[in-house]
């Protein structure tokens, strides 16, 4: 299923805020961060030329998000960087001088962070972020889980000694939780989705994930003509759609946000023109996007500089997994856990629908831009679903 925009501030200009946050002055201070991190380089950008032969379309390009940092994602990119964006603040206030990411390491900083509890819900990838950011710094963390999140995927946060709490109900329930108890404690929660009131945050963790554009559009032999991006609350897709519009303003490529059918909260809103809760449906193997209340601050951005929203089935999403761990000669093969194959499966579900690939205007001259944004994360579900283990493929 797909829809086109027709949000009244569609091709608007960006929310000066938001311009300010994920623009230009954004990637750059995501990039200065980066810097000083000791085991970042870049993620690979890889072009798969038969894959785009055999799909009728021009080239295809997939930034691979699987590494990122160590932590299998780009969700690496938001949490652990807004929590050390706010001990370093808190530092600053405290010492009264100004401190910037050279000085992650300084004792006085340390002394800081031990004394701050960092708090969020997660699915998985951003809570091992926030868990990762607060481990740097010597801090504490606090993560809340939902009862579906896999066993595996919380000792993966525990690794990064994070106090772990299962939480009835969905994803958002432990959204709600987590402010609660946050709150309560006087714990600083970096959520990766905004609401009324609460913006700064989860800004500085879209903030995060800009780093994808700025890299990848480096790295691009040609401008994208098109980027498919999936959508949990819909952050990376708006980071990435505000990074297309500050560089490349009216010639920017035609932005599709990809999403569950059985959780597709921001084609809804899309269809609204308004943010809201959906009810909850059956779980979705895209166990990372699977979100029923889409952040406001992403949607602000999306309903400007999004073309598109669409949803894809959960065979689309392993078609995709399977398709990257076995490529066809010449391309690369690409270890895309279930949620990271959900750009490439829309792509796939949009390209066997005549009226859908005409309105997204693909065609042979289309150069596509994906985002694999994770790895294998769950490796056990990993295998079961493309019947390699991740050290299998490649
Ligand atoms: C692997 C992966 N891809 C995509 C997303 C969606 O990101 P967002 O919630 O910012 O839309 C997530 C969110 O957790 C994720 O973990």
């Amino acid at each position: 299923m797909f829809l086109l925009n027709h949000h009244p501030d569609y091709r608007s200009a960006l929310h000066p805020e938001d311009v300010e946050t994920l623009g230009p002055a954004g990637a750059n201070a995501i990039a200065a961060h980066l810097a000083e991190r000791p085991n970042h380089v870049p993620t690979p950008l890889h072009s798969l030329p038969a894959l785009a032969a055999a799909l009728g379309i021009g080239a295809l390009f997939i930034k691979d998000e699987g590494q990122r940092l160590g932590l299998g994602s780009f969700k690496a990119l938001g949490g652990a960087y807004a929590v050390i964006r706010l001990a370093l603040e808190t530092a600053s206030e405290a010492l009264g001088r100004p401190l910037g990411d050279a000085d992650m390491n300084d004792p006085a900083v340390r002394e800081a962070a031990a004394g701050m509890t960092f708090a969020c819900a997660t699915d998985g990838n951003h809570g091992r972020s926030v868990a990762q950011g607060a481990q740097l710094l010597g801090a504490k963390a606090v993560i809340f889980v939902h009862g579906g999140v896999s066993d595996e995927r919380v000792a993966a946060i525990a690794r990064f000694g994070a106090e772990m709490v299962r939480v009835s109900g969905t994803y958002d329930d432990s959204v709600v939780e987590a402010a609660r108890v946050a709150t309560e404690r006087g714990w600083t929660i970096v959520s990766d989705t905004s609401w009324e009131g609460y913006e700064r945050i989860p800004g500085l963790v879209m903030q995060g994930y800009t780093a994808i554009a700025r890299e990848g559009l480096a790295e691009m032999p040609e401008r994208p003509t098109h980027v498919f991006v999936q959508a949990g609350v819909g952050g990376i897709a708006a980071a990435l759609a505000a990074q297309m519009q500050s560089s490349f303003g009216e010639a920017r490529p035609f932005f599709t946000v990809v999403e569950p059918s059985r959780a597709a909260c921001i084609f809804e809103a899309a269809k609204r023109g308004k943010p809201g809760k959906i009810p909850h449906g059956a779980p979705t193997v895209m166990a990372m996007l699977e979100c029923y209340d889409p952040s406001p601050l992403a949607l602000r951005v999306l309903y400007r500089a999004a073309d598109a929203f669409m949803t894809a089935e959960d065979s689309d999403a392993v078609e995709a997994m399977n398709r990257l761990a076995r490529p066809s000669a010449g391309d690369p093969a690409i270890v895309a856990g279930e949620s990271g194959g959900a750009g490439l499966a829309g792509l796939l579900a949009a390209l066997r629908d005549p009226q859908a690939r005409a309105a997204l205007k693909l065609d042979g001259q289309s150069r596509v831009f994906l985002v694999n944004t994770e790895g294998a994360t769950d490796p056990a579900r990993y295998a079961e679903l493309v019947g390699l283990k991740p050290e299998e493929v490649a």
